[in-house]
């Protein structure tokens, strides 16, 4: 530094203070089958971050107290408890406290907007969700992770009965499971997407905290083989009654009946639809650095 006067200090302190200001935190939630810490997919993307932002500050979100215990919890945490648990996280960590940028994969991507519309402190400012699926899921083709174990577990609960009750508040996937034939039994018996989304008991407190985020980014995986529908991660679904026909987000009943605030954001220019051309989470460097990147700067 090389301030020689009390002006030319202040002029520099001014300068710091607005570099300190410009690269907010960022909070990372992994995906199903994933864990905070490896090195191969949230372990590399948290390096990508601090390589071109240097200093920032990059909390990758681990529930439980350890990595296993992580990845078990991914599936049979009850996702209600889990939002808790990171709520207090956040608000414990003090490098959080004046603000933070967010970026969920897959499921992290619903549970970080739950994070935003329950615990509005410390304030996220722009959230990117990864292959999020906002509307939940009718089906998982493919079973993402590398612990079968975990796959099979869901597999067969998910069998029982997505609304049975011990499975609801146990299987992490049946929390967002939406069945289009049977809306009504959705609304009364999901324990989690149902309620974020604001169909169960209208909670308008969700409606005014997630229009406090700046942005919301949706990025879809266009060849996705994981996600059904995949348009459930740009916050559409399948029509009522169909497992085929999808409606894209303006069309649904979360978006006519403004249940979120959906409505203004989109008149605001807050919320962005992104597509990568590729399977659940396989984005490319050029994808990330060109299209994820930016809403870190
Ligand atoms: C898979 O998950 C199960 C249940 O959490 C655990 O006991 C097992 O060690 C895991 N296997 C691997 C290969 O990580
Ligand atoms: C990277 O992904 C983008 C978006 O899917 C695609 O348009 C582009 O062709 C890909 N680039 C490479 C080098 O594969």
């Amino acid at each position: 530094m090389c301030f020689r006067s009390l002006s030319a200090l202040v002029l520099v302190l001014a300068a710091c203070s607005h570099v300190s200001q410009a690269v907010l935190p960022i909070v990372m939630w992994h995906g199903m089958g994933d864990s905070c810490c490896n090195p191969l997919s949230m372990g590399s993307i948290k390096k990508a971050f601090e390589s071109a932002l240097p200093g920032v500050y990059v909390r990758s979100l681990e529930i439980g107290d350890s990595v296993v215990k992580d990845t078990e919890n991914g599936f049979l945490m009850n996702a209600n408890d889990q939002i808790t648990q990171v709520c207090a996280k956040l608000k414990q960590d003090p490098k959080l406290a004046d603000g933070f940028n967010a970026i969920g994969f897959s499921q992290g991507g619903q549970f970080l907007r739950a994070v935003a519309q329950r615990c509005p402190e410390p304030q996220m400012h722009n959230l990117v969700s990864v292959g999020g699926q906002h509307q939940g899921v009718y089906g998982f083709p493919r079973c993402p992770g590398a612990n079968s174990t975990l796959c099979e577990i869901m597999r067969k609960l998910l069998d029982v009965g997505a609304y049975v009750s011990f499975v609801q508040d146990h299987l992490v996937q049946a929390e967002y499971w939406q069945d289009p034939f049977h809306y009504d039994e959705y609304v009364e018996k999901n324990v989690f997407l149902a309620d974020i989304n604001n169909e169960k008991t209208y909670n308008a407190a969700y409606k005014t905290n997630l229009q406090k985020l700046s942005n919301l980014v949706l990025v879809r995986f266009m060849r996705d083989t994981m996600v059904q529908p995949s348009i459930s991660e740009w916050f559409g679904f399948y029509k009522p009654n169909s497992d085929k026909e999808t409606v894209s987000m303006k069309d649904t009943r979360v978006y006519q009946k403004d249940l979120l605030g959906l409505q203004e954001m989109e008149a605001a220019g807050k919320i962005h639809f992104l597509a990568s051309d590729s399977d659940h989470l396989q984005m490319n460097q050029t994808f990330f650095e060109e299209q994820i990147m930016p809403w870190f700067k």
